[in-house]
């Protein structure tokens, strides 16, 4: 991977950042964007010229452009991998979600990804490492009540993960999507006053899962970074799940 370039969204927090981190060790030049200006400057202060960064929304529909622009003006005109992996993420009842709030989980979830896929195919023809890798969640193949919403937009991520595989095939690019279980990041950080603090809850859900915890960002980024390479290289529109067995109970 050494001097080779890679975009990840969401990547300077959790999942994301260890991925830019395991990339960089790589030897790569990695493209990062999110949303917070102040955790794209600590990403920049940790790993200095080995990144760029580029804050955008990624529900905001011109948010892909602003990317291609970033991509523009620092002459990135190769790419050997993008990692789909910033979401929106939340509880509630699909009986009672507002229209906007459901047309926000398939912009960003959904629609940002085929935007940043299809902004970054010629690109990635481009490049040599030619892969994609989309971060999806067990919860889209098992939802549980109260992340319908969430659930069906990973839902068709991992569906159009399969179609994208499909048809760049022919250029030899490759599709793949992660699903991991629970992971203990600042996702689950507590969003309203009635939910427990992150350490109890991670605690609770520990158990739950086969292997008797709950995921460290590490377990995911380094199946993330195998289906970046090339030892990955027959590998194509599969959907792993990585999440202590938790898909199976
Ligand atoms: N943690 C889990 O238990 C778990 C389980 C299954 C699947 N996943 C999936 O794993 C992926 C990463 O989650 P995580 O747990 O690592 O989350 P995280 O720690 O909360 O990090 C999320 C990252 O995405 C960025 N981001 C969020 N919304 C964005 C937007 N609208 N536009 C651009 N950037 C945005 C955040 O930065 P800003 O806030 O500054 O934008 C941050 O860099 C997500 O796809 C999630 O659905 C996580």
């Amino acid at each position: 991977m050494q001097g080779r370039h890679y975009l990840v969204t969401g990547g300077s927090a959790g999942i994301g950042l260890d991925c830019v981190s395991l990339l960089v060790d790589q030897g790569a030049r990695v493209h990062v964007v999110a949303r917070g200006q102040s955790g794209l400057d600590e990403v920049k202060a940790r790993f200095g010229d080995a990144v760029t960064t580029v804050a955008a929304d990624l529900a905001e529909t011109e948010a892909v452009d602003q990317v291609a622009r970033h991509l523009t003006d620092h002459q990135v005109t190769a790419l050997d991998g993008l990692v789909v992996n910033a979401a929106k993420y939340g509880f509630r009842s699909l009986s009672v979600s507002p229209t906007s709030e459901l047309q926000a989980y398939f912009q960003v979830n959904v629609i940002s990804t085929i935007q940043l896929i299809n902004m970054a195919l010629p690109r990635l023809r481009a490049g040599q490492g030619r892969s994609i890798v989309c971060v999806s969640s067990t919860l889209s193949t098992r939802p549980i009540a109260g992340t319908g919403a969430y659930a069906a937009s990973k839902a068709a991520l991992n569906s159009l993960v399969q179609t994208y595989a499909l048809e760049c095939a022919t250029d030899q690019i490759r599709v793949n999507a992660v699903l991991p279980g629970v992971v203990d990041t600042d996702i689950h950080e507590p969003q309203t006053d009635q939910d427990p603090p992150r350490a109890e809850k991670m605690a609770a859900l520990g158990p739950q899962h086969p292997l008797g915890r709950v995921g460290r960002v590490r377990d995911v980024s380094s199946m993330i970074l195998f289906l970046l390479g090339e030892q990955s290289a027959w590998t194509t529109g599969s959907l792993y799940n990585v999440d202590g067995g938790i898909s199976l109970v």
